[in-house]
């Protein structure tokens, strides 16, 4: 897929990694349809940075776990646009919440955001992308997808709702449309994380640092470019996932 001209839906693309991966799409030459949900702002503020690119960028507002929201968002984009190519959904509520803290509500927010919210838009947009003959979609997942995350039980458990609901579309949309996830290691701490922290987990990565959101804005235009690639995820975590194997000496952390 060549990015350049096509319509980018990116959902919490206002902020931090989201808005990184919606810059990146609009420097590669991608219309912007800015999803946000409460930051309004921030949202203007990546609409004026990408029509500075050249390219065409509005901003959309939307709950994500209101099927209605996400309904007439998809309407909206596609009203503007005429068309929706990519569908990058990065928008996810990161709540920490065991199982005792994790209530009805909290669970139908979560996954409201990160898989129903998703299906809609996939639903309403991929209509067109089958009929045009191309489209793209990057789920941005983390590593609760694959592995237990007990500490943030509805955000693991929707993560891992939505990298099976990719896959079933990957084979569904296939030949033209193609599905694929980005699971990010630790590439953005929030604003206020304490300096322990931010070395504790930098060593629990094989690589022993920090990555970046361009590392996350490459593996998205990567699976997007990449024409014989569907289904699959990319794994952008600096070997997070195998630090546990490491020989027992090198185990700082762990
Ligand atoms: N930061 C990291 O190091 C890291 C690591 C692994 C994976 N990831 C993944 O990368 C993505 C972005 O991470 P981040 O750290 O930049 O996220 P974040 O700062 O926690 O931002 C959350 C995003 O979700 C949106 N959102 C929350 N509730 C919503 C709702 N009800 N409806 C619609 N949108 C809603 C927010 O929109 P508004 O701000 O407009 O309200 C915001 O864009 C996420 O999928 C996350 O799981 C990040």
């Amino acid at each position: 897929m060549d990015v350049s001209g096509k319509v980018a839906l990116v959902t919490g693309g206002a902020v931090r990694v989201g808005r990184a991966v919606a810059l990146g799409l609009a420097a590669a030459g991608a219309h912007l349809a800015l999803h946000y949900h409460r930051s309004a702002d921030a949202a203007q503020e990546t609409v004026s940075e990408a029509r500075r690119l050249g390219v065409d960028a509005v901003a959309f507002q939307a709950n994500l776990a209101n099927p209605e929201e996400a309904w007439a968002l998809a309407r909206a984009a596609e009203a503007h646009f005429g068309r929706v190519d990519i569908i990058v959904h990065s928008a996810s509520p990161f709540v920490r919440a065991s199982l005792s803290g994790t209530t009805p509500e909290l669970w139908r927010q979560v996954l409201g955001v990160l898989v129903d919210g998703f299906l809609v838009l996939a639903r309403e947009l991929t209509p067109g992308m089958v009929a045009r003959r191309e489209g793209g979609i990057v789920v941005i997942l983390d590593r609760g997808t694959l592995d237990p995350w007990p500490d943030f039980l509805a955000h693991s458990v929707g993560k891992s709702a939505l990298w099976a609901l990719a896959r079933n579309l990957a084979v569904e949309l296939a030949p033209h449309v193609r599905v694929n996830g980005v699971v990010p290691g630790p590439v953005l701490p929030p604003p206020d994380y304490p300096e322990e922290e931010k070395v504790r987990i930098a060593q629990s990565t094989l690589l022993g640092r920090w990555g970046h959101p361009q590392d996350v804005v490459e593996a998205v235009l990567f699976l997007l470019r990449s024409d014989y690639i569907t289904g699959e995820v990319l794994f952008v975590d600096g070997g997070e996932r195998w630090a546990h194997r490491r020989p027992v000496g090198l185990r700082q952390t762990l």
